[in-house]
Formats: structure tokens, sequence, C-alpha cells
């Protein structure tokens, strides 16, 4: 019986098969090239994503439908299923009872190597990290969480490797909510929250810069301070954070794609430097967001 893990909406479907195109074009290109090819899941879920079709009334013409549960597959699903195959997958997740849905997509492909790792996404990238030599692995990570639970430093210690490529959903929603318009409305739980997604306090001051107005009786003073990026600002904000550390940083993918306001912003890192490893991975994501944008 699959354990129900009921997520996103039509975005979820889009989003899946760029991850899927990319990871299809990333063993194709790279297989023989090096000793591993590894995929990594860090906010895995459970291999499968339900999805509920409402019940649809009768009409003159229409005989209706009733409700309909459909099981489709998820990231982990999707990663096994590629071809030409992953050296070596990776499925981190803390939910208990998702972890024991990975072990078993594990159990059911004995034949592959398949590690599943309960604990939080951060300690586990950063362990796994430590614990390899990048010289002659590359990877895709994915990076899919439901909200801003990605630290600064393990995308720092993920960039750092030069081998690991990651498609990231960031959450826009999770920032607009924490940053809110009035720098003063900002409490210490939100303040931590976004000092330790944008990995120093930097963005206090680069969202909502100090200005001063003159005042003919009280001189000049301070304005209250406010964040005047929108939406397509923070966006922009969060990439450019992304770039400090990353090679590459391809315009993300906004999605929902039809659907106002904006709640994720669909990222491929590229943390590789080699101008040649950069052109094809660029070449290649440019190519399958492009399709994903008019889809
Ligand atoms: C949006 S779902 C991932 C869906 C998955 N990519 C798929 O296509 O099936 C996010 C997952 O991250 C897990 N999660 C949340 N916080 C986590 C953390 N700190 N470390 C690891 N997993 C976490 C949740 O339990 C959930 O399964």
């Amino acid at each position: 019986m699959p354990i129900d893990h009921e997520f996103g909406d039509q975005h979820t479907e889009l989003k899946l098969s760029i991850v899927e195109k990319y990871l299809k074009f990333f063993t194709t290109a790279l297989r023989g090239k090096f000793d591993e090819l590894w995929y990594i899941d860090a906010f895995a879920g459970t291999g499968s994503r339900t999805v509920r079709h409402e019940e649809r009334a009768a009409g003159l013409l229409d005989a209706g439908e009733p409700e309909r549960i459909e099981q489709r597959r998820g990231s982990a699903r999707i990663a096994v299923d590629v071809k030409p195959p992953f050296d070596f997958i990776v499925f981190i997740e803390s939910k208990p009872s998702y972890v024991e849905a990975l072990q078993e997509l594990a159990a059911n492909h004995l034949n592959r190597r398949i590690v599943v790792i309960k604990n939080d996404a951060n300690d586990a990238l950063k362990s796994l990290i430590a614990a390899n030599s990048w010289r002659s692995t590359r990877a895709v990570l994915f990076l899919d969480p439901y909200g801003m639970q990605l630290e600064w430093s393990t995308l720092e210690k993920v960039a750092a490797t030069k081998a690991i490529d990651v498609w990231f959903l960031f959450s826009l929603a999770g920032l607009y909510r924490q940053a809110t318009r009035e720098l003063s409305n900002i409490d210490e739980h939100k303040r931590a929250a976004l000092t330790r997604m944008f990995g120093s306090d930097a963005w206090e001051q680069e969202l909502y810069p100090k200005t001063m107005r003159e005042d003919l009786f009280d001189g000049i003073s301070e304005e209250p301070r406010r964040r005047s990026a929108d939406v397509a600002g923070l966006e922009a904000y969060a990439r450019s954070r992304l770039e400090t550390i990353f090679a590459t940083v391809l315009k993300p993918l906004p999605l929902p794609l039809h659907k106002k306001p904006q709640r994720f912003s669909l990222f491929l890192c590229i943390s590789n430097n080699d101008p040649k490893a950069i052109g094809l991975a660029t070449k290649i994501g440019n190519h399958i967001l492009k399709a994903g944008s008019s889809s």
C-alpha cells in the first residue's frame, strides 16, 4: 500500500519533468567520462506523489466521474528509472514514514546502489560531501524543500565540490513571508531564518537600505526601513547570492508558470568552473528551462 504524499499541483509536474530531462542528459553525456555518476535527493519524499482528482458531477452530456486517487512518480522514483542509470543514488529524508517508503523503493531495486539516509538534509549533505573525494565523481543534487530549510553553509559545501549540478526549487513565498515589507516587523525567529538562508546578516542592509529624511523641524533622521524589492527583486537577490558561490546560475523558471503570485524559482546552479562543463550544462539547462517556460 503506497504511503500518501500529496503535494504541489501542476507546477510540480513541470518541475519534475524538467529535472527528469536534465538527469537523462547528464547520465548520457557523462557516462564513461567519470568513475561515478551520482544522484542526490536531499528532500526525497516517498518516491511517489498522490494526486487527488475531485469528483465531477454528471451533466446533460457528461456522465461525470467519481473522486479518483492517482499515484504518480516522485523525484526519487524518477531518478531510479533514469536511463542510462546513475551509479549511485542517495535519498535524504527526515520524516520516518517517508524514509520507510524510500527503503521499500531501494529494496525493490537490489541490483542498484541506493542509500537512504534518515536525517536533516543539511547535516546529511555536509557529511556526504566531506566523506567523498569529488575528483572523479560527478553528481546532480535535487533540492526540493517545502520552504526555507536549506542553509547557506550547506550550499557553500556543495558549490565547493566543483562537481555537483544543483536543481534548487527556491521558495520565494517562504522568503517574502519572512522578509516582510517593514524591517521592524521581522522578529528574531524570522531574522535568524533569513540569516541562515543567506549566510550572513548582510541581507538586512541589502534588502532594507537605510535612507535619511531631512525635516525642517527635526533635522536629519532615519526613515523607517522598508523592503523595496518586489517578488522579481527578491528572486534577483537570491540569484545574486547564489552567484557568489556557484560558477554559474541560470535564469530561473518562475513557478507556478501561469498563476500569480510566483511562489518558487527553479534554479540550476553549476558548481564546476571548467568552461567546457559550464558551456554544456548551460546550453542544455537553458534549453530545458525554455521548453518548460512555453509549456
Ligand atoms: C516537497 S517534498 C519533496 C518531494 C519530492 N522531491 C518528490 O518529488 O517526491 C519535501 C520533502 O522534504 C522533507 N523534509 C522537510 N524538511 C526536511 C529536512 N530538514 N531534511 C530532510 N528532509 C526534509 C519532507 O518530509 C518532504 O518529504
